[in-house]
């Protein structure tokens, strides 16, 4: 119960209920943290609606049957209505040593649910692009968080690993290496080698456009790969493989938590494409519509108001992206169990992903109290020139190579802020900053929101950055190096000048916070407190001083203080996937 809105909030309750009868018991307190005292609460302006008077009036009664005895030291009318609460410096100092004692900051454990997050979902044969990046990225934070809040969470990395593209893919590999086809990629080398399959894939392509011959040759390779033939699916077992390790050698450079067992590619629901569409048959929600099977969910109209059909069995008797997408609701809502499915993919999917929610719900597979879906939509990575991200040469980024220069980028700096660092140390801190930068970057702003890629803001010692909050850590914790002390225990902390205040309610903070991005999933407002917190313990040191403090009391509460807050830090930095080196 460390965090005060638990104490504060069902005071309220009881002062709500006290005041204007027990049907009111269950409004919301609308309690916030405040700049004029520690918090605010605004419920008598939520009232008045269905009460009447002036809320002046309403927080009056309600203050007059406050209970917070030792809890706060002030509460007082302000305004057009509001209730300001200023804490008792007592409660405070608990509230802050209950956090320092406790393993989880401060983060209490939620209602435990099982949630299935689709996440990074590349593509075989392909490059990661951006939205790949973006999603991995994302999608890694808040796995991290939910499990964090005590969610059971169940990773898919829905790789796109079937399909048409793999006619052309597979044919070209034929004509590329005759009877015996040699894998277009050089097994022998340690390095991951998708970069040639990447041009490996345009070449297919530009076949496929141009030759007829080898376009028919093409489709007739889909047909055996979907039937099942075997030559077909070993060459087809060597992308896939090609890949794998491409990906496991992605993540890891990226310290992303996906793992190769977490791969539920495309191909794993083909056996199971048959009884979705028996289903949505059974269930009178799919027809015939020119010669294709197809679902028109209501709601969802094309330009000239013409109903939009999901197509779930094509003309040709093949099955695509939403019939698989279809069968992975019904899978992991049904099989896997999960009340919630998370699907962070980018914003261009957004009517996709909404059309396969409506029949999935339709199917009686979502909803109805069961299970329920969430779009995690993102925008895009932009060039200095606002347009997509790309090289100087026009070509897409490649993501191995964003990382390298990130990692470099960072050691430069690194090695001009700090020049004693030891070289093993400099590497550490260089690959901790360059890829935490780039996270950060992704992280910190509204996802939803376009966001310029600029590697000299990303890189920035100041402003709401990684190397900023990394920073701040590692100097934290070279006070106890300069100390040359233990941390000591935080049972005895003085909360007492106006800069120890701030730094403990943003500390008591943290726990709310990491809820909230675990029920928004959005992890920007993370970063944004991370910030806060850092700000306050600025200027709190600035203020305060702590190995020079009046008295021993105070220098042990300040210390308690600094560590707690590098703590708070570091894990924070933890949930978004990022490192914290102790020092830089
Ligand atoms: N592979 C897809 C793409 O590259 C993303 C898949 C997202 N997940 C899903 N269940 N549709 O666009």
């Amino acid at each position: 119960m460390a965090d005060p809105l638990h104490t504060l909030g069902p005071a309220f309750q009881a002062a709500i209920a006290a005041a204007y009868g027990p049907e009111h018991a269950g409004a919301d307190p609308a309690l916030r943290r405040s700049d004029r005292a520690d918090y605010q609460a605004n419920v008598a302006l939520g009232l008045r609606k269905q009460l009447g008077g002036a809320p002046r009036d309403i927080a009056q009664k309600i203050v007059e049957h406050l209970d917070l005895r030792g809890v706060a030291e002030r509460v007082e009318v302000a305004g057009a209505g509001f209730i300001n609460v200023t804490l008792d410096a007592g409660f405070l100092a608990r509230a802050v040593s209950e956090v320092a004692r406790d393993p989880r900051l401060g983060i209490q454990a939620g209602e435990p649910e099982t949630v299935a997050i689709d996440y990074s979902s590349p593509n075989v044969a392909k490059e990661m692009h951006v939205g790949h990046v973006r999603s991995t990225i994302l999608g890694d934070a808040l796995a991290r968080v939910l499990e964090a809040v005590g969610d059971r969470v169940i990773r898919q990395n829905h790789l796109g690993d079937w399909g048409t593209p793999f006619g052309m893919l597979l044919e070209h590999l034929v004509d590329d290496g005759g009877s015996a086809p040699k894998p277009p990629v050089d097994d022998g080398g340690s390095e991951p080698s998708v970069g040639d399959l990447n041009t490996f894939y345009q070449e297919a392509r530009r076949k496929f456009d141009s030759d007829p011959a080898f376009a028919d040759r093409a489709r007739r390779r889909v047909v055996l790969l979907q039937g099942g033939d075997e030559a077909t699916l070993a060459l087809w077992q060597r992308f896939v493989a090609e890949s794998r390790r491409y990906l496991a050698s992605v993540y890891a450079k990226l310290g992303v938590t996906l793992r190769d067992s977490d791969i539920v590619g495309e191909s794993f629901y083909n056996p199971l494409l048959p009884s979705v569409l028996a289903e949505l048959v059974e269930k009178g929600l799919a027809r015939e519509s020119d010669g294709a099977l197809c679902v028109f969910p209501p709601g969802f109209t094309g330009r000239e108001g013409e109903p939009l059909p999901l197509i779930v069995r094509k003309q040709d008797g093949g099955y695509g992206y939403a019939t698989t997408d279809l069968a992975a609701v019904r899978y992991r809502a049904g099989t896997l169990g999960a009340r919630r499915l998370v699907y962070v993919v980018g914003s261009p999917q957004s009517q996709h992903l909404a059309m396969v929610f409506k029949v999935a719900e339709l199917a009686g597979w979502l909803g109805d109290g069961g299970s329920r879906a969430e779009h995690v939509a993102f925008g895009s990575i932009l060039g200095a020139d606002k347009k997509m991200f790309k090289t100087r040469a026009g070509e897409t980024v490649r993501l191995v190579d964003l990382l390298d220069e990130a990692v470099q980028r960072a050691r430069d700096v690194i090695a001009e802020k700090n020049p004693d660092l030891d070289a093993v140390t400099r590497e550490d801190v260089a690959r901790a900053v360059g890829i935490g930068a780039v996270k950060y970057a992704d992280l910190s702003n509204d996802r939803i929101k376009d966001y310029v890629f600029d590697w000299a803001r990303m890189l920035a010692f100041e402003g709401n950055t990684a190397p900023y909050l990394q920073y701040a850590h590692a100097r934290i914790r070279s006070i106890f190096r300069r100390a040359d002390q233990a941390v000591p225990a935080a049972d005895a902390l003085v909360i007492a000048a106006p800069a120890e205040r701030v730094l403990a309610l943003a500390i008591l903070g943290f726990g709310e916070v990491v809820h909230e991005v675990a029920e928004t999933l959005q992890p920007h407002r993370l970063c944004t407190y991370l910030y806060g917190l850092s700000a306050a313990f600025s200027t709190f040191y600035e203020q305060c001083p702590v190995l020079k403090a009046k008295t021993e009391e105070e220098r042990a509460s300040r210390l308690a203080l600094c560590d707690l807050t590098a703590r708070v830090i570091a894990r924070g930095l933890d949930l978004l996937g990022i490192e914290a080196p102790p020092q830089m």
